[in-house]
């Protein structure tokens, strides 16, 4: 029988979401606010889908097929016969416990309610719902039919069954996962690269060395794909700073705080890519 999926919330992660698990064979339910919303989610599927077309990457008739299992809806009700929702709608605490609270009525017994929050502790989320052991993380990265990694977080109550059924649908769409034991600020990748960004633009702050030769450094030194300031353009000056902000708000570890040059950054709108300028000009 063919495995059904819900996705909640139809932007950049939740279509691509959708868009791999239609690749891999599943059922999907693509939701969101309202057919303008849906209709973006399924645009930017059918443009995904026509590129690797394009490429060779796969044929027409399979990228023709993915898109035909694909069903937008404004309607959460949709999800009552999903046997896994991904949640992926803004990084709210108040919008995803919203979610979850009308999940928990909807969906059948024995169904997987999974978050693709990146940084919200699963036990937070899970606590509106009566099932706590059957919500999970499933934190994919972006673009999602490109990025081979997905985070699996548990809360505190995340049963074995439930990590064991997130991880099987994960690798079904081609992810290869690791597991985060405890749902701690920032989980694993947020961290790591909170507390690299964090020393990087420290050096860059104090004089020792410039963005672009950190780059370099982290590039030919290290095997990284991109330099850690580089990557911060591309994912957002906020965003990073954000994130690490709330790392040192729930743990107190001074070295997550978020130093001057990047709250400064912040503040005169340097976002990177999205405003043309952050370490460096675009
Ligand atoms: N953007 C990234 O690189 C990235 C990477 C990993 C994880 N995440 C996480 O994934 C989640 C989604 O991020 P995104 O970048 O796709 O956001 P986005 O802003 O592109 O999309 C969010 C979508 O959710 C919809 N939405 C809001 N409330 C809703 C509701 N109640 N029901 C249905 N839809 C609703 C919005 O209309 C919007 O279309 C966030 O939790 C984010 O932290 C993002």
């Amino acid at each position: 029988m063919t495995k059904k999926l819900t996705v909640v919330g139809a932007g950049l992660m939740g279509s691509g979401i959708a868009q791999v698990a239609a690749q891999a064979g599943w059922d999907v339910t693509l939701r969101d606010l309202d057919e303008a919303a849906t209709g973006r989610g399924i645009a930017g599927i059918r443009a995904s889908l026509g590129k690797f077309a394009t490429k060779g990457t796969i044929s027409q008739e399979d990228a023709d097929a993915a898109l035909a299992r694909i069903t937008p809806t404004s309607d959460l009700e949709a999800a009552a016969d999903a046997d896994i929702v991904v949640e992926a709608v803004f990084e709210s605490i108040d919008v995803k416990r919203d979610v979850f609270k009308a999940l928990d009525k909807i969906c059948k017994d024995g169904a997987i309610l999974a978050t693709n929050t990146s940084a919200i502790p699963i036990t937070q989320i899970a606590a509106v719902t009566a099932r706590p052991e059957a919500v999970v993380g499933t934190h994919f990265f972006s673009p999602v039919p490109m990025m081979k990694l997905c985070e699996l977080v548990r809360g505190l109550k995340t049963s074995d069954a439930t990590l064991d059924a997130s991880r099987t649908f994960a690798e079904e769409l081609g992810k290869t996962c690791i597991v985060v034991n405890r749902d701690v600020a920032g989980f694993v990748t947020t961290r790591l690269i909170a507390a690299l960004v964090v020393e990087a633009v420290k050096l860059v702050e104090n004089g020792v060395v410039s963005a672009e030769d950190l780059d370099i450094a982290c590039r030919l030194g290290f095997g990284h794909a991109m330099g850690p300031l580089a990557t911060t353009d591309l994912t957002g000056v906020d965003i990073l700073a954000h994130a690490a902000r709330n790392i040192y708000t729930e743990t107190a570890d001074p070295k997550f705080f978020p130093p001057e040059l990047l709250q400064r950054m912040v503040a005169a709108g340097d976002l990177g890519r999205k405003t043309g300028k952050g370490f460096y000009s675009y």
